[in-house]
């Protein structure tokens, strides 16, 4: 294994472990993923201010890769608006899907190696598809099947 993958691997393992921004916000809108293939679940809370965001956070139960990329997501999108926010999960998805490379994505970059397992795509994209919902004030859980 390359260093860069070890660091990779240690970074997505650290924020599997400890992931940042885990809290829930009573003033945000929210939505809730389901994975139903692997049983992991989220709820993503979005506050958003003239068309900006301010604060974005999740809560969940998951394995290490959908929590660190809802982790890292959350860090990721701070300050960006809702537009560079979608912008941002396309690329991302991309990145993941092998459909892109990792160009301007910064930390995300660290799930490149999910190209190589097409299964877990959904795994690492769960926390954004629910972040979209709750940018478009769906209601209905977001399911990945
Ligand atoms: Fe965690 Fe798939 S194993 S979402």
């Amino acid at each position: 294994m390359t260093e860069l993958r070890e660091l990779y691997q240690e970074m997505i393992l650290d924020h599997g472990k400890r992931p940042r921004n885990f809290r829930a916000q009573d003033d945000a809108e929210s939505a809730a993923g389901h994975n139903p293939l692997c049983g992991d679940r989220v709820t993503v809370y979005v506050r958003t201010e003239d068309g900006v965001i301010r604060d974005v956070s999740f809560q969940g139960s998951g394995c290490a890769i959908s929590t660190a990329s809802a982790s890292l997501m959350t860090e990721a999108l701070s300050g960006k608006t809702v537009e560079e926010a979608r912008a941002l999960f396309r690329r991302f998805h991309e990145l993941v899907a092998a459909e892109g490379d990792e160009q301007g994505l910064g930390k995300l970059e660290v799930f490149k190696g999910v190209r190589d397992f097409p299964m877990r795509v959904k795994c690492a994209t769960l926390a954004w598809h629910t972040l979209c919902a709750a940018l478009d004030h769906e209601k209905d859980l977001v399911t990945t099947e």
